[in-house]
């Protein structure tokens, strides 16, 4: 019989999650004005809400933190972190900061001018956001499949080569500062990037003369799926699989709240000494003097162990696989999600769960509000609410797809939360055709608004 994962860890410190009853859920939700985002924690039984700064440290982590150094200048925990950053991504020059949209602040700052076009795969969010903010537009070049939740591809994070070719044709060099390659690509459900089209993308991009950058977030997890899926990667470690991919960069951006397994963090890794000189005016500006960047010493310690804990394989097979086990189990109840599972989260497909909502009446919203109510679970809408309104008509934007985002914690669940989770889902699911109406909204922010909308129940 063959040996099922395991975690390769065991519990050294446990913290108390708290039930409560489904009449209580519907109170607070109720107060919270139909809005996760306003619950406090310890209303919150599983918390799904993000895989972002959630999850638990190693003992050895903590270890790191008792002998931070926080000196000001010269701290002996940047230079371990530095050292680690050189021997795993490979990269030359090293700038902390306190996340990641800290670190695109910092980069986009020096690379970054009004009327330039940023070209990638399904950019972040905040990624965008420091993108448009400095009056320039992010091109998404993903490839088709990714946009369609039931074709299979085992790299659905891939850039479409002609799409990006085609931005090289149309906009001169100098309005292109870079190609942003997102790893694993959050907005497309936590898919992957292959080696080959890292590669094929590099390759393009030194033909037209133009910097390739990565959006590192999840690298480990991207570099789990190349080992399990790409040809030829099987037999090598993680740590040689991420050096390769970092090799066909000329740098990164990272929020270390995922893959570096702390709990706030981020840094800058390059390979050119100009760009590195001019970002270092703006880590100073913006985040602090350039031995910490907006991090305690002991937490550029506690990362430094981070990240060579999470390029190990062990961890990543338990990790990718437990979200895996949740994605499995909800495929076997006949639930609608994304497939391929992603790396971090699994997605609710909100159009197919509950299509007799309307979508004017944010099904994708009703369905994580109602997730909450029967077992206390904590996901997030990707639809309707977060797409907001047409800055021009302020209609509502539709997205393609509606989902619900259940991102798990890196080694906080155990298997029997998954089953709790599952479970609370397929009872939701067998009486999804009784769900007929939502929410309508009842007080919105004018950006952003997802974070503070309050919604009325129809
Ligand atoms: N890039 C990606 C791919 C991300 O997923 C995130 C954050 C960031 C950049 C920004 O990093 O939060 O440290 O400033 N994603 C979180 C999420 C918030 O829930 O997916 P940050």
């Amino acid at each position: 019989m063959e040996l099922p994962y395991a975690e390769p860890y065991k519990i050294k410190m446990v913290e108390t999650i708290n039930r409560s009853t489904k009449e209580q859920r519907l109170k607070w939700i109720k107060k919270a004005h139909y809005n996760l985002f306003n619950l406090s924690s310890d209303k919150v039984f599983i918390d799904l809400l993000t895989d972002s700064g959630t999850g638990a440290m190693s003992d050895k982590q903590w270890a790191e933190m008792m002998i931070g150094d926080e000196s000001y200048a010269g701290s002996l925990s940047f230079k371990k972190l530095k050292k680690t950053v050189k021997n795993i991504t490979g990269f030359k020059y090293f700038l902390p900061t306190h996340q990641g949209r800290a670190a695109e602040n910092v980069l986009f700052s020096t690379l970054v001018k009004e009327g330039d076009v940023v070209p990638g795969n399904s950019h972040f969010d905040t990624t965008k956001g420091h993108i448009e903010f400095r009056k320039a537009t992010a091109i998404d070049c993903t490839i088709d499949e990714a946009f369609d939740t039931s074709v299979v591809h085992p790299f659905k994070g891939n850039i479409d080569i002609k799409k990006l070719e085609s931005v090289f044709n149309k906009y001169p060099k100098e309005k292109i500062p870079f190609v942003i390659l997102t790893i694993t690509c959050n907005s497309a459900g936590g898919q992957p990037v292959s080696v080959k089209n890292t590669k094929e993308v590099s390759e393009l991009c030194k033909k037209y003369g133009i910097p390739l950058y990565f959006d590192a977030a999840r690298f480990s997890e991207n570099a789990y799926f190349i080992k399990k899926r790409e040809e030829g990667y099987a037999d090598k470690t993680i740590k040689e699989i991420v050096k390769e991919v970092f090799s066909y960069g000329d740098g990164m951006t990272m929020s270390a709240k995922k893959d570096g397994l702390v709990n706030m963090g981020g840094f800058i890794a390059l390979n050119n000494k100009e760009v590195f000189k001019q970002a270092t005016v703006f880590n100073i500006m913006f985040e602090g003097f350039i031995t910490y960047g907006g991090m305690n010493g002991r937490d550029m310690g506690a990362l430094a162990v981070g990240l060579n804990e999470s390029t190990e394989f062990n961890y990543l097979e338990s990790r990718v696989e437990q979200v895996a086990y949740l994605g499995q189990k909800l495929v076997d109840y006949g639930v609608p999600v994304q497939q391929p599972f992603g790396g971090h989260a699994i997605y609710l497909d909100a159009n197919k769960f509950v299509p007799t909502i309307p979508r004017e009446e944010y099904r994708g919203q009703a369905l994580a509000v109602e997730l909450y109510v029967v077992g206390g679970i904590r996901g997030v809408e990707i639809g309707t609410v977060l797409a907001d309104r047409d800055p021009v008509t302020r209609e509502n934007r539709y997205p393609e797809l509606e989902l619900v985002r259940l991102a798990i914690p890196r080694r906080t669940y155990t298997n029997n939360h998954m089953d709790y989770i599952a479970a609370s889902i397929k009872n939701i699911y067998d009486t999804r055709n009784e769900a007929k109406s939502g929410y309508i909204i009842s007080d919105e922010a004018p950006i952003m608004r997802h974070f503070t909308v309050k919604f009325k129940k129809i």
